[in-house]
């Protein structure tokens, strides 16, 4: 869809369950009314057992110029839309719909969104290592960006192995430079991991209820090294106030939640959203 010279606004959404709580629409509107653009940004809760009605409906009627989608249904609206970018199916999941033509498309700005957040630190990323707690959906996403942007070594770190293997598995001949490690979460096995690892990354949901993060060896990590979170309400999880301790650089979830953001914004638009602006909309609902 185009912007057409019609005064409505045409809409964009995040669609989920529960979405209450997104800030996605904060986000967004701020950065489409820095930019003038003729667009309004709603949350909507779409519940599992209404997704497909809810994509037939958007195609017919075309009410959406495009939508964003969050938990549960990054996975299960794969089967529902007309093409999936190969990112997207690689990764199996799609954050971002938006038209080609009269065609509803997935794809996934997860990974540039992390890409982005590594980038942001301004530290070299080439041959780099990584420990990745945590093999669900947000795992996937990072795995990808780790193997794309060069890394040489990236351990997946699972409560359940069996997921952390098949994530492994699916991503291995991808990246066929980067070394997969699929691990138990076990005390030996995390003790090396987060002794060699340049970046030790949690993509777990430990924390999000507030509950406390597994003692984790920070005190043997390298001096140098970053630990990353993709929560960032609150701004220092459980997971980043341990490492913090033990003097480790720390990133919350926000980098990567902005860079998506700022991918999606693109697809729709075809505008760049000004960072800023989404930044400083967000500072008063993560304080
Ligand atoms: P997302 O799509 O956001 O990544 P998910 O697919 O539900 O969410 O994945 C949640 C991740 O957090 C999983 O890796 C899960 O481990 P399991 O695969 O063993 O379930 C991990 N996780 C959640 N609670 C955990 C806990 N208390 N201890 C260890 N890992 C936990």
């Amino acid at each position: 869809m185009s912007q057409s010279g019609s005064t409505h606004p045409q809409l964009l959404c995040v669609i989920g369950d529960p979405i209450a709580h997104s800030l996605s629409p904060v986000m967004h509107q701020a950065a489409i009314n820095a930019l003038g653009l003729n667009y309004q940004y709603i949350a909507c809760r779409v519940l599992p057992a209404e997704l497909g009605d809810f994509v037939d409906d958007v195609r017919r009627t075309k009410r959406l110029a495009g939508f964003n989608v969050t938990l549960p249904h990054k996975e299960t609206i794969l089967p529902y839309l007309d093409e999936i970018s190969e990112l997207a199916s690689r990764v199996g999941a799609v954050n971002t719909v938006y038209w080609q033509g009269n065609r509803l498309c997935g794809t996934n700005t997860d990974v540039a969104g992390f890409s982005y957040a590594l980038e942001s630190l301004g530290k070299s990323l080439s041959r780099k290592s990584a420990c990745v707690l945590g093999a669900g959906g947000a795992s996937r996403a990072i795995v990808y960006a780790l193997g794309a942007l060069g890394f040489s070594q990236v351990a997946v770190v699972n409560r359940t192995i069996e997921k952390a293997q098949a994530l492994v598995e699916s991503m291995s001949p991808h990246f066929p430079d980067t070394t997969l490690i699929a691990s138990a979460w076990q005390h030996e096995r995390l003790d090396s991991f987060v002794a060699t690892s340049d970046f030790i990354i949690n993509t777990t949901s430990i924390g999000l209820a507030g509950e406390p993060y597994p003692t984790l060896p920070f005190h043997r990590a390298k001096a140098d090294a970053v630990a990353c979170d993709i929560i960032y309400r609150p701004l220092l999880p459980p997971f980043l106030t341990q490492a913090n301790a033990s003097g480790l650089q720390c990133q919350n979830g926000m980098a990567m939640f902005i860079g998506q953001g700022q991918a999606s914004f693109q697809l729709w638009t075809g505008q760049t959203p000004p960072v800023d602006v989404m930044e400083k909309a967000l500072v008063p609902f993560l304080s």
